[in-house]
């Protein structure tokens, strides 16, 4: 069997590699990424706070320590010789999209880099879909990650997927993905709407995940040696709000929380991520097109602020919450509710929880507290 593993060298990319990788040691996990998370966050002036080995030096380490079947090409998916050339040479039985460009706020900074998160993303996961039309095996599993981003906040519970539309008392069932609130958001909306094309016309069996914030600096796997580690970014544009609490309560910063704090959002730690990810691989496929809200906790981020001070504080920080002004166009009071049934299904095991992972977490980052100082303009 051949996986494919787009974005390897990412945040999630490769401890999820890492992780597939230990669980089926017979398959070839081909990962590909053109390297380029370094280079936005470089140009960002940020960095990640967790040091991390360059692409080659990772693939080193992990086929000496044991995960053999790791294989990585440099290489950009916007360009479509090449993203046909990978699949015209390998016969991938299942590819594991994650390659992206993931930031909300650095899509939304500038027009350049809103039209350009817009061909990123979309004309790679194109030339993805039509390499795989050309030359790809007939029962590959695609496996997509989406973004729980893409439902926005509407009124009502969030389903897992599809919505129930009814005009003139005649329903049908159809996907719901257009409610997003940045431009990465949009890109996201706009794969969700080519896959289900290339479904219905190609008959592609997909997978989608909606993903949800992922925190974390570690799992099974990257922690075996320092080699392995993931990235760990805590800057306004690519640290996710529960990372940047933690690196600003490691150096005793207020942890800033926006408006109210009362806004819930959905969260799930990287180990559940890629547990939930490796069991895909084995996963039975009921239907040609399905989604999982790839979820396991909703929380609002005044609680997670909170948290986190009396974590850091119990081994002696002294960080406390300082509440500013709302900087963005949101539904401060929104009621977020999201199924999550079919996810926690297939996840298997029981959910980490926020409140234990960040004092992982918090650990983690004491060892590295320089680096964060050395970075504290780009956390606020
Ligand atoms: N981390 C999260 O909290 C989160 C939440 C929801 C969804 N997601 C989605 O999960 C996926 C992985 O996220 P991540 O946090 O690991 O992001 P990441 O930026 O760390 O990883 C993405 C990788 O893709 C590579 N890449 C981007 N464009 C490429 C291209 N044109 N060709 C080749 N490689 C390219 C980057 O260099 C990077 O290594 C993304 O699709 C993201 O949108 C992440």
């Amino acid at each position: 069997m051949k996986i494919l593993l787009t974005g390897i060298d990412g945040y999630l990319g490769w401890p999820l590699a890492l992780g597939i990788s230990k669980k089926f040691k017979h398959f070839k996990i081909i990962g590909v990424d053109n390297l380029s998370r370094r280079k936005w966050v470089k140009e960002c002036k940020a960095t990640s706070a967790i040091p991390i080995k360059s692409m080659s030096q990772r693939i080193k380490s992990a086929k000496k320590l044991g995960f053999k079947n790791l294989f990585f090409f440099k290489g950009d998916l916007t360009n479509t010789k090449f993203t046909e050339n990978l699949f015209k040479k390998h016969k991938f039985d299942i590819v594991f999209h994650l390659a992206a460009q993931p930031s909300a706020p650095y899509a939304n900074s500038d027009v350049s880099k809103a039209n350009f998160t817009l061909l990123n993303n979309n004309i790679s996961l194109l030339n993805i879909l039509w390499a795989i039309k050309k030359y790809g095996k007939k029962n590959l599993k695609f496996i997509n990650t989406s973004t729980t981003g893409v439902y926005g906040q509407p009124n009502f519970e969030i389903p897992e997927g599809f919505v129930k539309a009814t005009n003139k008392k005649i329903s049908d069932i159809i996907p719901f993905t257009n409610l997003g609130g940045s431009w990465y958001h949009i890109t996201k909306s706009n794969d969700l709407n080519n896959l289900h094309l290339a479904n219905r016309i190609w008959g592609l069996k997909i997978i989608d995940m909606r993903t949800s914030i992922v925190y974390g600096t570690e799992t099974r796997e990257t922690k075996i040696h320092p080699d392995l580690n993931t990235r760990f970014d805590f800057d306004f544009n690519f640290g996710v709000v529960l990372n940047r609490f933690c690196a600003m309560s490691v150096i005793n910063h207020d942890i800033t929380v926006y408006g109210k704090g009362i806004l819930k959002r959905p969260f799930i730690s990287l180990k559940d991520f890629v547990i939930s990810m490796v069991n895909l691989v084995s996963y039975k496929q009921k239907k040609p097109f399905e989604v999982f809200n790839q979820t396991t906790e909703m929380l609002g981020i005044k609680y997670i602020g909170k948290t986190i001070s009396k974590n850091a504080n119990n081994i002696g920080f002294k960080s406390k919450i300082k509440m500013i002004e709302n900087p963005r166009r949101e539904k401060e009071s929104h009621n977020m509710k999201m199924e999550n049934n079919r996810f926690i299904k297939l996840l298997k095991s029981k959910p980490i929880s926020f409140f234990s992972e960040s004092k992982i977490i918090l650990k983690s980052l004491i060892s590295n507290t320089k680096t964060i100082k050395k970075f504290k303009k780009s956390l606020i």
